[in-house]
């Protein structure tokens, strides 16, 4: 394996933990984000390289996709990370609300998976980690767009994991809970004490507890797992 991580999302928040945590552990590391950013390497022999992409936009895949080929850095792991939320009270859900919460979070994950599976394939071997949410396992008043969006990864993960197995590649999901990132700095004190009263482990997760996830599954140790939506929330939501 050549261990290339391609990681959307990369530029703040969980994505960027996910990226030092592999630049540190000696991966090559590709990460996207719509804006401008970055990364700050510890390790400096390793790449590490940013680039502006949107997940939404297929062309810009395209032509992201035909440069790396060109530069001979093909990904064998692909984290679907990049995520957004645009919360609302149903009766009041804007469309636009509605679908640029799906196009991200879930077309997003079909238009980036889509473009290097030929090459996964081809290679008969790779992972692909997506960042679901414990909003789509147990669902959240203000989201039905978002915990839609990651209800639909689970299927996406399950289907595609049967689809690929044969090749030596796995498909997983993991399922944040509440995590300290810009998604969650707008919470006010009362609605965080409301929500860390529901938390076993009673305080919000730190992106690094995602990222030692995303480091074991894309790992050799991992080999045998696919399929499952993983969940790291502090006992939120017990299956
Ligand atoms: N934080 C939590 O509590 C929590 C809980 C459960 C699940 N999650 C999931 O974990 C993932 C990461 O969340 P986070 O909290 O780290 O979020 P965050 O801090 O808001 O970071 C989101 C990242 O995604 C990028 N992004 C957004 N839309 C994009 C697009 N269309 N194309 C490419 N990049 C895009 C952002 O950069 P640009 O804005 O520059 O594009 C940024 O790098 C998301 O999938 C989220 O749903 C988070």
């Amino acid at each position: 394996m050549n261990n290339i991580v391609f990681i959307t999302g990369a530029s703040r928040g969980i994505g960027l933990a996910i990226a030092n945590l592999f630049n540190k552990n000696g991966y090559d590391v590709i990460g996207s984000a719509r804006n401008h950013f970055e990364f700050n390497p510890v390790k400096k022999d390793s790449l590490m390289l940013p680039v502006q992409l949107d997940i939404t936009d297929r062309e810009s895949i395209s032509k992201f996709i035909k440069d790396l080929k060109e530069k001979d850095l093909i990904p064998n792991i692909i984290i679907n990370n990049a995520g957004i939320t645009s919360d609302q009270l149903f009766m009041r859900m804007s469309d636009d609300s509605w679908d640029s919460v799906i196009n991200t979070n879930l077309t997003g994950v079909f238009n980036i998976s889509k473009a290097f599976m030929k090459n996964l394939i081809k290679a008969r071997s790779g992972r692909i980690i997506n960042i679901s949410s414990v909003s789509g396992l147990m669902g959240n008043p203000g989201q039905v767009n978002y915990s839609s969006a990651k209800a639909a990864l689970g299927g996406f993960t399950k289907s595609l994991a049967k689809e690929v197995g044969s090749r030596n590649i796995t498909v997983n999901s993991i399922a944040p809970g509440f995590i300290d990132t810009d998604m969650t700095s707008d919470f006010t004190d009362d609605a965080i004490d409301t929500i860390i009263k529901d938390i076993p482990l009673q305080k919000f997760g730190h992106v690094d507890d995602i990222a030692s996830l995303a480091l074991f599954l894309a790992s050799d140790k991992a080999s045998y797992i696919t399929g499952q939506t993983i969940s790291v929330d502090g006992g939120l939501f017990m299956y």
